[in-house]
C-alpha cells in the first residue's frame, strides 16, 4: 500500500514548512503511527543536514531522488518543499492526500501567498489542500485584513495555528515533546489530530 503522504507547501520562505513537517512527524511517531518517514524535496536538503548536524532527532528521511521508495515502504509520508517549484513538486502535490500551505499571518504573506493557490489552482488541487497559519504572536488573533485576503482565495485554513513559539525554532534541534512546552506539544497534537482527521475522512 501506498503511503498516505501529506505535503507542506508555499512559495514563501520562512513561512514555516520545516518547522510544520517536523512537528507533524514528530506527532504521528508519538501517536504511535508505524512507518512514519519525511521526503525532503529540499535541494539545500534542510530535513538530511538537520538529521546529520543532530543524530539524536533520529529522523527517518529519504532525499528527493527516492521518492517512490518513500511512497512505498512507509504507512505515513510528510513531505517537505521548498520555497519553489518544479516538476517534482508538482507530481508530489498531485499524488498528496493532503496540502497544508503555510502562511504567517500578516497582509504581505498573505498576498504572497497567492503564488502558491495559483499552483494549486492550476493543477486542481483546492479540494485537498488547507492552509495553516504559524507563527501567530501568542494571545493574537490575526487581523481581518489578512482573513479577508484569505477568505478570497476560496482554500479552507485549519482551526488549528502554531504559534510563534521559541521551541518551534528549537524544535530543528530536539524533538519538540522534549523541550518542556506543554502548549507547544497541544498545538501540534491538535494540528496532527485535525490533519489525521481530514485524511481518514472517506472520500
Ligand atoms: N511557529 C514558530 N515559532 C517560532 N519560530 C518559528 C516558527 N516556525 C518557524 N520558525 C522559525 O522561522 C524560520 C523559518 O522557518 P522554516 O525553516 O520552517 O520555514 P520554511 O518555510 O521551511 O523556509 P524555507 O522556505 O527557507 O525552507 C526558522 O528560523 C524557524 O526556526
Ligand atoms: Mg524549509
Amino acid at each position: 500500500m501506498a503511503a498516505i503522504t501529506i505535503v507542506v507547501f508555499s512559495l514563501k520562505g520562512g513561512s514555516g514548512k520545516t518547522v510544520t513537517a517536523l512537528s507533524l512527524y514528530s506527532a504521528f511517531v508519538q501517536k504511535g503511527v508505524s512507518k512514519v518517514a519525511l521526503l525532503d524535496m529540499d535541494k539545500q536538503q534542510s530535513l538530511l543536514n538537520l538529521n546529520t548536524n543532530f543524530p539524536e532527532l533520529n529522523l527517518k528521511v529519504y532525499e528527493a531522488s527516492k521518492a517512490r521508495e518513500a511512497i512505498k515502504d512507509n504507512t505515513l509520508l510528510i513531505v517537505d518543499t521548498p520555497p519553489y517549484y518544479d516538476a517534482n513538486t508538482i507530481e508530489i502535490l498531485k499524488a498528496s492526500n493532503i496540502i497544508v500551505l503555510t502562511c504567517k499571518p500578516y497582509i504581505v504573506d498573505a498576498l504572497r501567498l497567492k503564488d502558491a493557490i495559483q499552483v494549486i489552482q492550476q493543477n486542481k488541487l483546492e479540494s485537498k489542500t488547507r492552509i495553516l497559519i504559524t507563527q501567530l504572536m501568542t494571545g493574537s488573533k490575526y487581523g481581518n485584513d489578512v482573513k479577508g485576503i484569505i477568505s478570497g482565495y476560496g482554500i479552507e485554513v485549519l482551526n488549528t495555528s502554531l504559534n510563534h513559539r521559541i521551541s518551534y525554532a528549537k524544535s530543528v534541534a530536539k524533538n519538540i515533546y522534549k523541550l518542556g512546552d506543554k502548549k507547544a506539544v497541544t498545538e501540534v497534537e491538535n494540528l496532527s489530530n485535525e490533519i489525521y482527521t481530514i485524511i481518514t475522512l472517506p472520500k
